[in-house]
């Protein structure tokens, strides 16, 4: 690592301890002592070696990195124990920098909007959608559940994908990916380059209004570049398949004719989730 690259590391480290420290203030985890001192350690650390910067070496990179990594650790724990947001209980994420943190690439104007009305209004048609079906289920009414579904899915889509959206920008992003990510770009697309001329291309071409989304199949081992022209269409996204019932017709009139319901209600019967007593 050069010079450049250590004064790179220490101001992307420098936005990411105060992103940490300010984003999500309102998780229990931020009301643990404990956790406050690590990350109090970590800013002034960081903030010492901002005023000596030319002094910042390797062995100094590698000990922020481990408070960095303890932090990171802690969290991911915190959220892998549950803490569910609760039905209709979204909330607008806040920006991890400020509305001029990308000029000119994004104007202040331009990113007000994008994340305080548009992001804002999935994340309310989500929570409407979720405590309508919270009510379907109560009344046993189902009869605007496609409704309620296809909101949940264009809502739900829209609010987590800016979610993401918005982490995976920064004011000093850019460049080539290293480390495993690298690895994995090399061996999935061949190489940095045709990752990047594979992605635009797509993007490119995205009709309408949509995304384009690297991704990781858990499945088959490797990363891969979708388009999202409708971003419901694949449903929410974010979410991992546990239950999936094939409702096509290949599915089932050989056998079962024009009859959905029987095959549906067959399934749903000896689906793996009767027997399951694991946790998820
Ligand atoms: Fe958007």
């Amino acid at each position: 690592m050069n010079d450049q690259a250590l004064i790179k590391y220490l101001r992307e480290m420098d936005t990411w301890a105060n992103h940490i420290a300010k984003a999500d203030a309102s998780r229990k985890i931020y009301e643990d002592p404990s956790f406050q001192e690590e990350i109090n350690e970590l800013l002034s650390n960081i903030k010492e070696w901002n005023r000596d910067a030319s002094s910042f070496n390797l062995d100094n990179a590698h000990e922020l990195n481990e408070l960095a990594e303890k932090i990171q650790k802690r969290l991911g724990s915190h959220e892998r124990q549950g803490n569910a947001v609760p039905i209709g209980g979204h909330q607008l994420p806040p920006l991890p920098y400020g509305y001029a943190a990308l000029e000119p690439y994004i104007d202040r104007r331009m990113m007000q909007l994008h994340h305080d009305k548009h992001h804002k209004s999935y994340v309310d048609g989500l929570n409407k959608a979720e405590i309508e079906m919270q009510k379907a289920r109560k009344n046993n009414n189902y009869d605007l559940i496609k409704h309620w579904e296809r909101e949940a899915a264009f809502n739900g889509a829209g609010h987590y994908l800016h979610t993401i959206f918005w982490e995976i920008m920064s004011p000093e992003g850019g460049g080539k990916a290293g480390g495993d990510l690298l690895k994995e770009i090399e061996s999935s697309f061949g190489s940095f380059q045709k990752f990047k001329e594979h992605f635009s291309a797509a993007a490119k071409k995205v009709e309408g209004s949509g995304w384009t989304i690297l991704v990781w199949a858990p499945r088959s081992h490797r990363l891969e570049i979708l388009q999202a022209e409708k971003h419901q269409n694949l449903s929410q996204w974010d979410v991992i398949p546990l239950l999936p019932l094939d409702v096509w017709e290949h599915a089932y009139y050989l056998q079962y004719e024009n009859d959905r319901g029987e095959i549906r209600g067959q399934l749903v019967e000896r689906s793996e989730l009767g027997g399951c007593s694991g946790s998820l």
